[in-house]
């Protein structure tokens, strides 16, 4: 039985409720973040929060941050997946409950804080290696998508978009730009370079997606952050998606059409065999 944590109680999911005048349940007033562990222990946990305590500021929500660390280790312990090859948590936190206007309630109400914990699967290597499928989608968000919020109404119909086409991503797409996944970053490969969307208010700032420029560099990719057009994707060599629940993941068909010779490609599976590498060491002890 899940085991979440609610407003400072630990408790099995079926009986965590929260009141209907909640802002998260009316109006998709929050935020939330998904920090991964691997063998019990948090990657990049300060850069997740960092993050979160962003967003907050943004949508000034006035929320203490200070005791996520050991309420998130807390959850992995009660749901008994310290040892779990790989796990995650999903925390959000709302602006709480008050009666429903659309302003912020007059008098401060406490944010609603919920969380869960579970266990994150990777593809099998046989499923990694036939690579993934994308179709774009137009993006219709508003223009503060650097915002982790969980209004995610446009990245839910684009998602049954991609769903509806028997593909595995969205491909969001803005005045013939690709920008990024439904629920990760997109990269287009051409030749030994990777090019990604920068870090502005029209996509999310990937924690992974920063995490897999800083590995590229390492490895001696050139790296580029500049708008991919779409246009541009018939002469990309090779693209992939990363994400907290994507690692990094090959798309070799886009829009029914080759992305490149359609196979998974060496630029690809480089900075994948180094991020497992480097998470699978991570999840040791190490680093
Ligand atoms: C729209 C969007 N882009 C990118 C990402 C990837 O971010 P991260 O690597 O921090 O998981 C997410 C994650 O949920 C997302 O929702």
């Amino acid at each position: 039985m899940s085991i979440v944590h609610l407003n400072g109680a630990y408790l099995p999911a079926e009986e965590a409720r929260i009141p209907v005048t909640d802002r998260g349940f009316l109006f998709a007033d929050g935020v939330y973040e998904v920090t991964p562990a691997y063998r019990g222990r948090f990657f990049l946990f300060e850069r997740h929060l960092a993050r979160l305590q962003r967003g907050l500021c943004e949508l000034r929500i006035d929320f203490d941050t200070r005791d996520l660390p050991a309420m998130h280790g807390e959850l992995l312990r009660r749901n008994d997946l310290e040892g779990a090859e790989a796990s995650i948590v999903y925390l959000q936190v709302t602006r709480g409950a008050a009666p429903r206007t659309h302003a912020f309630p007059k008098e401060p109400v406490a944010p609603t804080v919920y969380a869960f914990a579970k266990e994150y699967r990777r593809p099998s290597e046989e499923r990694w290696e036939r690579g993934f499928t994308a179709v774009t989608v137009p993006d219709r968000r508003w223009p503060r998508a650097d915002i982790k919020s969980i209004s995610l109404l446009p990245n839910v119909l684009a998602q049954q978009a991609a769903v509806d086409a028997g593909v595995d991503d969205a491909l969001l797409v803005k005045d013939g730009i690709a920008l990024e996944g439904a629920h990760n970053n997109f990269f287009a490969v051409f030749g030994e370079t990777i090019a990604t969307h920068p870090t502005t208010n029209v996509t999310l700032h990937g924690i992974t997606r920063e995490y897999v420029i800083g590995l590229a560099r390492e490895l001696g990719i050139p790296v580029e952050e500049r708008p991919v057009m779409v246009e541009e994707l018939g002469r990309a060599t090779e693209a992939f998606y990363t994400g907290t629940t994507t690692e990094v993941r090959p798309t070799v068909r886009i829009d029914g059409k080759p992305v490149g010779d359609g196979r998974v490609g060496p630029v690809t599976r480089r900075i994948w065999e180094a991020s497992v590498e480097r998470v699978t060491a991570w999840g040791r002890g190490e680093g």
